[in-house]
C-alpha cells in the first residue's frame, strides 16, 4: 500500500459562539495557513496488525495497543474500525505533525483528528465523505468538550467558511473579496468545557434572558452571513463589535480580552470579539489591510501573547 498523505485547517468562530450550543447560528472560518497533516505509511518490519503513532509535536510516540482506551487515538481508531468494519488495521505507522497552537481555541486536536481519519480512508483504500470525516471528527471532539455544538469539526472539514446550526446542513459561505483578520491570543488557556458549564449554570439562574441574549446571537450570525457575502466590512465590524457585548453579558469576557479589544479597534480594526469560549483564548479583529502592522503592535502592548494573521481567499 502505497504511503498517504491528508492535512486540515484550524479554525476560529467569528459569529455565534455559546448560542451555537442552544440551536443558534454561528459562523466559523478556516484558518488555512495553520494547519495539521497525517501520513500514513506500511510498516513491513512490524508485527501484524500494530498501528505506530508517531507525533512528535505532542511528544507522542507509541503504538495503539499501549494507549488507554480513553485516549483520542484509541477512540479515533476504534471509530475507523468500526466505520470500515474491520477487525484489524494492516501493520502501519501514521505521522502527524502539526503547526497549529494547542489548546488554543484554534481547533489543533480536530484538524489532527480530521486529517488522520482522511489519510487513514486513503491509506486502506475507502476515502470517507465530508460528512463520515466530520461525523468521527465530532465523536473524537467529545472527549475533549463534553457536548461541543459540532461547528469546529465541520468547519475543519469543510476547510471554508461555514454557516452552522446544529442538526441542520452546514451551509458554505464565500466570501465577496479578501478580508484580513488578526487572532491574537490571550495567552490564558481557555477550558471550554468549564466555561459551556458555567454558561448553563447562569442560564439555568435566568433562563429568559439567556434565551433572549442567544437569539439576539443567532440573529447576528445570520446578518453576518448575508454581510459576509456581500464583502460589507464595515457591517462585519459592526456585528463583531455587537456580538461581542453580548458575549460580555453572558459573561465570558474578562479584563484582559476587553483590553486587548479596545487596544485593537482603537488602532484601526473594523470590529473586534472574543472568539471561542471565551475568558481567555482569542480575540478575533477584522483589519484593513494597511492597519494590520498597527493592530498587531496594539494588542500586543496591551498584553496578547501571539498574533496570528488569516485572510479569506
Ligand atoms: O473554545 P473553542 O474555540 O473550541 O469554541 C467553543 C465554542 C462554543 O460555542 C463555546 C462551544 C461549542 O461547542 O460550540
Amino acid at each position: 500500500m502505497p504511503a498517504v498523505h491528508s492535512s486540515a485547517p484550524g479554525k476560529i468562530i467569528l459569529f455565534g459562539e455559546h448560542a451555537v450550543v442552544y440551536g443558534r447560528a454561528a459562523i466559523a472560518i478556516p484558518v488555512l495557513h495553520r494547519k495539521a497533516s497525517a501520513y500514513v505509511m506500511a510498516a513491513p518490519s512490524s508485527p501484524a496488525g500494530q498501528v505506530i503513532i508517531d507525533a512528535p509535536d505532542i511528544k507522542l510516540q507509541t503504538t495503539l495497543e499501549n494507549l488507554k482506551p480513553e485516549d483520542p487515538f484509541s477512540v479515533l481508531f476504534s471509530l475507523l474500525q468500526k466505520e470500515l468494519q474491520i477487525a484489524n488495521f494492516p501493520a502501519l505507522k501514521i505521522r502527524i505533525k502539526s503547526d497549529i497552537p494547542i489548546a488554543s481555541g484554534l481547533g489543533s486536536g480536530t484538524a489532527v483528528s480530521v486529517a488522520a481519519i482522511r489519510a487513514m480512508g486513503l491509506f486502506l483504500g475507502k476515502p470517507f465523505s465530508n460528512a463520515q470525516v466530520s461525523a468521527m471528527a465530532f465523536e473524537v471532539e467529545k472527549i475533549y468538550h463534553g457536548t461541543p455544538s459540532g461547528i469546529d469539526n465541520t468547519v475543519i472539514t469543510y476547510a471554508k467558511p461555514i454557516y452552522y446550526v446544529k442538526g441542520q446542513e452546514p451551509e458554505t459561505v464565500e466570501i465577496a473579496g479578501g478580508l484580513d483578520f488578526l487572532i491574537a491570543s490571550s495567552g490564558i488557556a481557555s477550558a471550554t468545557s468549564d466555561i459551556v458549564a458555567a454558561v448553563r449554570k447562569a442560564k439555568e439562574l435566568q433562563p429568559a434572558h439567556y434565551e433572549y441574549l442567544f437569539d439576539e446571537i443567532g440573529k447576528i450570525s445570520k446578518l453576518g452571513k448575508k454581510a459576509l457575502r456581500q464583502g460589507d466590512t464595515a457591517d462585519i465590524g459592526e456585528l463583531m463589535n455587537r456580538n461581542h457585548k453580548l458575549l460580555t453579558q453572558l459573561g465570558v469576557s474578562s479584563d484582559k480580552l476587553e483590553r486587548m479589544i479596545s487596544a485593537a479597534n482603537q488602532a484601526g480594526a473594523s470590529g473586534s470579539k472574543l472568539s471561542g469560549a471565551g475568558i481567555g483564548g482569542n480575540i478575533i479583529s477584522l483589519v484593513p489591510h494597511a492597519y494590520i502592522g498597527a493592530v498587531e503592535q496594539a494588542v500586543l502592548s496591551a498584553g496578547a501573547a501571539e498574533t496570528i494573521v488569516t485572510s479569506t481567499e
